[in-house]
């Protein structure tokens, strides 16, 4: 009985170690942030540090006249907050982001204090973009990043061969469940499987809802007690890491 509660009280401080060396991200629309100061950003971040979040994972769509001067600005507010941020290059918004550019973003901001580090390494993620996956073969060895995709269309097993070895972990976007059920674990169980010890992203989400008719998009999903059941899960599974979708993605009220 003793032995119990000792192995019991030793499993829950162990388990605690390992919620602290992990990290909790949330996705942010860069986009957003087209009228931002960096008091704006500061204010973001701040209340991001108060809900114990460790760095925003910067979402940029190609070719947004906003991804420079916010970037300049974040930065900026991140070094002063002691925030940090990665890039999470976003290949469905206006398509594919051409290789060299990829490059210089993480060659310009890779080795600054406020950008998110794995291993010693700047860390990269995106939305998307499989058909660029033999891109980071490149990638990598110029900028020698952790590199993390979402390549959630092709699933874990086909995103591991979409260009084999160039993953370091995965990215999934299924936060959500369908029509009127509870979200489970099945998609999650899956990625941990196929990544195999690589370290997986879980996705928290509250819910969401759209009715974009522009992008031809109009649904609620089930989000009723989703934030608890998703927080449970994530404590169950014990991922490297989790990201929140998102901090202000208002167009999909997540
Ligand atoms: C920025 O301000 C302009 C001018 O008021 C406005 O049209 C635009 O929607 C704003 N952008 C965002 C992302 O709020």
């Amino acid at each position: 009985m003793r032995a119990a509660v000792l192995l019991g009280v030793l499993s829950l401080w162990l388990g605690a170690c390992r919620v602290q060396a992990a990290a909790v991200f949330a996705h942010f629309m860069v986009t957003n942030s087209e009228n931002f100061t960096t008091y704006d950003w500061e204010i973001n971040m701040k209340f991001a540090q108060q809900a114990h979040i460790d760095a925003f994972a910067l979402n940029m769509a190609y070719g947004d006249a906003t991804n420079e001067p916010s970037l300049a600005l974040a930065f900026e507010a991140a070094n002063v907050r002691g925030f940090q941020l990665f890039f999470s290059f976003d290949y469905a918004g206006n398509g594919a982001w051409p290789k060299a550019t990829v490059i210089d973003y993480i060659d310009q901001y890779g080795s600054n204090s406020a950008y998110y580090h794995y291993k010693g390494k700047p860390f990269v993620s995106t939305f998307e973009g499989p058909s660029s996956a033999p891109d980071w073969i490149d990638i990598k060895k110029k900028t020698g990043c952790y590199f993390v995709p979402d390549w959630s269309s092709l699933g874990a097993k086909a995103a591991l061969e979409a260009s084999p070895g160039v993953p370091d972990g995965l990215f999934s976007w299924a936060a959500w469940p369908w029509g009127p059920n509870d979200m489970d674990t099945y998609v999650d169980a899956s990625y941990m499987e196929y990544l195999d010890g690589r370290p997986y992203m879980m996705p928290v989400s509250p819910w969401f809802y759209t009715n974009l008719p522009g992008y031809k998009k109009n649904w609620v999903w089930n989000g009723d007690h989703l934030w608890h059941d998703r927080w449970k899960q994530a404590l169950y599974l014990q991922p490297e890491w989790v990201e929140i979708i998102s901090w202000n993605d208002y167009g999909e009220s997540h």
